[in-house]
């Protein structure tokens, strides 16, 4: 296995109030790796920490075992990077020109980039609203399309801030369903930040449970949800009984 992404140490502090503690986190080439926790436990922050996005306050990030900050990371590596948030920040154009920015940013000669975007738009199956003001999406389309938007960039890291939370319940399962065949094929390592158990219990095979800005378990999925320690216990339960209901 080749690990991608490491956390030493990391912390982060807001007006002298710590938020966030990790002491050690490893990410592996691809993984699909869940945060889940509480509202306020620091996922956002720890993702945009792991993106580098943000700096920590103190401690040391690693991508490719090379010590890498916000500031100090290249525009090859960032790159190799790609964020979708929970608001998806479409640009005030098409479907197709959201999608095809990236690459346009890269400079790719156009032939490609429409090929390219043609191809994404299929894999999310939103072919039909290329030419679609983005303004006038659902909820669930608006989504495909920040995900396309990330996935087109062939990222070998993309980092998921709750996706899917604000789709209702068939749009989300329908979503999550194509995105996972679609991450299947692609080989990405995912890290994704949700507070839902059902999302995170399929779509991820590692997870991450963080409670008050640390990680009190982590491992396989599966195990933790069957095996939760004593700290998680109390969360992955009160979950598991919203999913039998
Ligand atoms: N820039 C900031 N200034 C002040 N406090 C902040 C800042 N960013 C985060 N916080 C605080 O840090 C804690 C963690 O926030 P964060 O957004 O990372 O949590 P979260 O787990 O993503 O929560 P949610 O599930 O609600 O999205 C919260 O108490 C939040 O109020
Ligand atoms: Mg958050």
């Amino acid at each position: 296995m080749t690990e991608i992404l490491r956390a030493n140490n990391l912390e982060f502090e807001v007006l002298g109030r710590k938020i966030l503690s990790i002491q050690e986190m490893a990410l592996e080439k691809g993984q699909v790796y869940g945060i889940m926790g509480p509202n306020g436990a620091g996922k956002s922050t720890l993702l945009k920490l792991l993106s580098f996005l943000d700096s920590p306050t103190s401690g040391n990030l690693f991508f490719h075992e090379e010590k890498v900050s916000a500031k100090t990371i290249t525009l090859e590596q960032r790159r190799k990077i790609a964020v979708a948030l929970q608001q998806s920040l479409l640009l005030d154009t098409t479907v197709f020109q959201n999608i095809a920015v990236g690459l346009k940013i890269r400079k790719l000669p156009r032939k490609e980039i429409k090929e390219k975007v043609n191809e994404w738009l299929k894999k999310f199956n939103i072919t039909h609203l290329a030419d679609k003001h983005v303004y006038k999406l659902s909820g669930g389309e608006a989504q495909r399309v920040n995900l396309a938007r990330a996935m087109i960039l062939e990222p070998e890291l993309l980092c998921l801030d709750e996706p899917f939370s604000a789709l209702d319940f068939p749009t989300k399962i329908r979503l999550i369903d194509d995105f996972k065949s679609i991450l299947a094929s692609a080989g990405t390592t995912v890290l994704f930040v949700s507070h839902d158990l059902l999302e995170v219990k399929s779509l991820t095979d590692e997870l991450f449970i963080l409670m008050d800005g640390k990680l009190m378990q982590q491992g396989p999925t599966e195990h933790i949800i069957e095996n939760p320690n004593e700290c998680t216990r109390s969360f992955i339960n009160e979950w598991k009984s919203y999913l039998t209901i």
